[in-house]
């Protein structure tokens, strides 16, 4: 298999250990840019998000979560969120923030760094918009938690397409 993309896609796995170092603000914008050029309905782009590195600000973050563990391992985090006031189909602009986070992880993947997708979170979004601030115009999709991984022994498995597919015509 040659192509890049796809190598990236089968690679990636969920980060939930990582090193103490350092993920620069540099590569953190080159995730959050790769996140913004996901499509989205109308390129509507109904995303906005907040970049958290403030230790005490992480901390209160992991409160929010039963996998706190995560985040207060990681180096950084990025909260995805949608505008509601840039909102035109809660479906279509909700399907538009998940390939936005896709591409989040994808990006972290082609920089070497590991991250996980952190939805648990989302039953406390209220909280975590007290903490960051936020009104609640601002609506929390996930966190991603990142950083340079521990190590890369993690293993997943998905079931076979012939066990998905519902019928080819
Ligand atoms: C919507 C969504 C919510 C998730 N929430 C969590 C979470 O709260 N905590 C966690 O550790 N992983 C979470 N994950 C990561 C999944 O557990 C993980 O993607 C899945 O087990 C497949 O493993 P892989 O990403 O290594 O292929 C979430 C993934 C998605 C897409």
């Amino acid at each position: 298999m040659t192509s890049s993309v796809l190598n990236a896609i089968y690679k990636r796995r969920s980060i939930r250990e990582f090193t103490e170092k350092e993920i620069s603000s540099e590569q953190l914008y080159e995730i959050v840019k790769a996140g913004i050029w996901a499509p989205s309905g109308l390129n509507n782009q109904p995303w906005r998000f907040v970049i958290i590195k403030d230790l005490d600000v992480k901390e209160q973050v992991a409160q929010q979560t039963h996998y706190g563990h995560i985040v207060r391992d990681a180096n950084a985090l990025i909260a995805v969120y949608l505008s509601k006031d840039e909102m035109y189909d809660t479906v279509k602009d909700i399907q538009s923030a998940g390939a936005c986070i896709q591409n989040i992880l994808l990006a972290a993947e082609a920089l070497e760094l590991g991250a996980v997708w952190l939805g648990q979170i989302l039953k406390n979004k209220s909280d975590v918009n007290k903490i960051l601030e936020l009104s609640d115009n601002f609506d929390l999709m996930a966190i991603v938690a990142l950083g340079y991984p521990s190590h890369r022994n993690q293993k997943s498995k998905r079931k076979e397409v012939s066990e998905l597919l519902l019928k080819e015509t």
